[in-house]
């Protein structure tokens, strides 16, 4: 879920003062295409799957062919939800692995996404060729251009990603092993099912684990507290805490929901990010704060996560947002410079959340982020309201139940959580709240399922440095030396 900020100004910060540990995280830098990238077009169908369509277009991709050498392997990145750059074929650990195998880097934006735009704008029917199997269609079509056009031909293909990213590397791996020979699979998430409570469930595990229950129990009396100042229709306050731009209608479900939800998937992209050295700083903040759970909470949030500008929750302007369908408008935008105002350190993955992401989600991906009654958090995230952003933002043609027959189609295909893949590396964070919609273990004799103790999402995908733990160092190389060996190709 995306939340996006707006241009406030009226509220001013309190306690501006207050020295926050957290503040000491740095911004994620932007990456900006260098100009030894090299930029390409390739030719791929907009619908693969119906002979009668016969439109064609081209979409751009990236490379990095600093590395490359007679019959070295081909790297291709495929992108993660949110990530518009070229960053992973610039830098990073499989640049590092590329450098030794004479490899040769590739990447391109989805369909849909960034500058690879198939149709005129993204009306509800035009998406239709946004789904998995197009993309990797796109993909197949892509590795034989690759291989016919940058004399990389007889080299291993490799892929590999982060999150949405990993998911596909796995799926493409297992669609097209003849295509491709191997794929890493960072913090990829294979669960097919319309929603997941454990998301939640093991933020609450993760902050345990990491730091212990009084840590937990304090962010759980911070949000009832804002669940009785809902109930007791105290907006104002509510948005000093917040520094909100406009108060939340307390009587409103859609609008409590949202602002619940947006904290609550703050903490989780909190805890993939910063591991459990951001655990602890947030701890720290919190237990030693001299102030109420719920405003030692808000200050936190203000100063460590979003920022100085206002933050907008209210569902209506969420929905606005992603429910215009012309390219270039805030929701439809995902891939360029978009410079406007984002969460402090949570920038890059909430940056692109938007309408072509709730596309994929609602119609195809499913696994909303629920809570329920038991539910450590207030039960403000139910499903009812996930299909309601749903419909809001894709219009009258779109109906939330078909979602269920669409994920049996992707079960089928995939496995969800049973699949198997061969020259397949799964790596995950053991305190990901996200960890169990993941692969954590494989019986398949020639793939690898590789936990990370002490951290959240993808903390693997950078190069080895001297501030890794022992253990992260540990991972980096065994996925150095397993992609060096199916980088090789195999000749009987
Ligand atoms: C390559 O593509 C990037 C991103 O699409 C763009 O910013 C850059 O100007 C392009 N570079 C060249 C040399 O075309
Ligand atoms: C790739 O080559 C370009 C120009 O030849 C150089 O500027 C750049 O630093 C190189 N990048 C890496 C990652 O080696
Ligand atoms: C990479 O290329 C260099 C120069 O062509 C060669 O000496 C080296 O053996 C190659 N390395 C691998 C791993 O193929
Ligand atoms: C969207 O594009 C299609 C052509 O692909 C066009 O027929 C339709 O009128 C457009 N709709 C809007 C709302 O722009
Ligand atoms: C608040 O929400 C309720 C229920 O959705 C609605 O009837 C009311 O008009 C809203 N109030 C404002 C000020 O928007
Ligand atoms: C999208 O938003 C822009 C700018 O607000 C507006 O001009 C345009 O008409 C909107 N498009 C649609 C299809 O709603
Ligand atoms: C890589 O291949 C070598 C030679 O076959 C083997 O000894 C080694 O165990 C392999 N490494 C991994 C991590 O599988």
């Amino acid at each position: 879920m995306r939340t996006f900020l707006t241009l406030c100004g009226v509220l001013a910060l309190i306690g501006a003062s207050y020295a926050f540990k957290s503040q000491k995280y740095q911004k994620p830098t932007d990456h900006v295409t260098s100009d030894w990238i090299y930029n390409g077009t390739f030719r791929t169908r907009v619908d693969h799957f119906r002979a009668q369509d016969g439109r064609f277009v081209d979409f751009v991709y990236h490379a990095n062919l600093n590395f490359t050498g007679d019959e070295g392997p081909v790297y291709i990145y495929l992108k993660d939800a949110g990530d518009y750059t070229t960053r992973w074929i610039e830098s990073g650990l499989m640049v590092d692995i590329a450098r030794q195998n004479n490899g040769s880097l590739f990447t391109f934006d989805y369909r849909f996404f960034g500058t690879n735009r198939p149709t005129d704008n993204a009306t509800f029917e035009n998406l239709q060729f946004l789904t998995t199997e197009q993309i990797l269609a796109d993909l197949a079509q892509f590795v034989s251009y690759v291989k016919l056009f940058h004399d990389v031909y007889g080299g291993n293909t490799i892929v590999y990603g982060a999150g949405y990213g990993g998911t596909l590397a796995t799926w493409a791996r297992k669609k097209f092993p003849h295509l491709i020979d191997a794929a890493w699979s960072s913090s990829g998430i294979y669960e097919l099912t319309v929603a997941s409570l454990s998301v939640y469930d093991s933020l609450s595990y993760s902050i345990y684990r990491t730091r212990g229950a009084d840590c937990r129990n304090l962010i759980q009396e911070a949000f009832e507290e804002a669940e009785r100042l809902i109930i007791a229709d105290d907006a104002d306050e509510l948005q000093e805490l917040f520094n909100l731009c406009n108060p939340i209608n307390t009587t409103s479900p859609n609008d409590v929901s949202s602002f619940f939800q947006n904290y609550f998937d703050l903490l989780v992209l909190y805890i993939q990010q910063q591991h459990a050295d951001g655990v602890h700083d947030m701890c720290d903040d919190l237990e030693e704060s001299t102030l109420p759970p719920l405003e030692a909470f808000a200050e936190f949030v203000r100063f460590a996560l979003v920022g100085e500008e206002c933050f907008d929750a209210t569902y209506d302007n969420i929905i606005a947002e992603r429910s215009n369908t012309s390219w270039n408008q805030p929701g439809t935008l995902s891939g360029s410079k978009q410079k406007s105002h984002y969460l402090k350190i949570l920038k890059d993955v909430k940056n692109i959340l938007g309408r072509q992401w709730h596309y994929i989600q609602c119609t195809q991906a499913g696994l909303f982020q629920v809570t329920d009654q038991w539910t450590w958090l207030p039960n403000h995230a139910e499903l009812g309201y996930q299909a309601q952003v749903c419909i809001n933002v894709l219009g009258p043609n779109y109906v939330f139940d078909f979602i269920r027959a669409a994920l049996e189609t992707l079960r089928n295909q995939y496995g969800s959580l049973y699949l198997r893949s061969s020259r397949t590396i799964f790596t995950y964070g053991e305190i990901d709240p996200k960890m169990y919609n993941g692969i954590t273990y494989t019986d398949d004799p020639e793939s690898v399922a590789i936990s990370i103790p002490g951290h959240g999402r993808a903390s693997d995908m950078s190069s080895i440095q001297a501030t890794d733990s022992a253990e992260l160092q540990a991972v980096k190389e065994r996925i150095i030396e397993l992609v060096g060996n199916f980088s090789v190709p195999f000749r009987p």
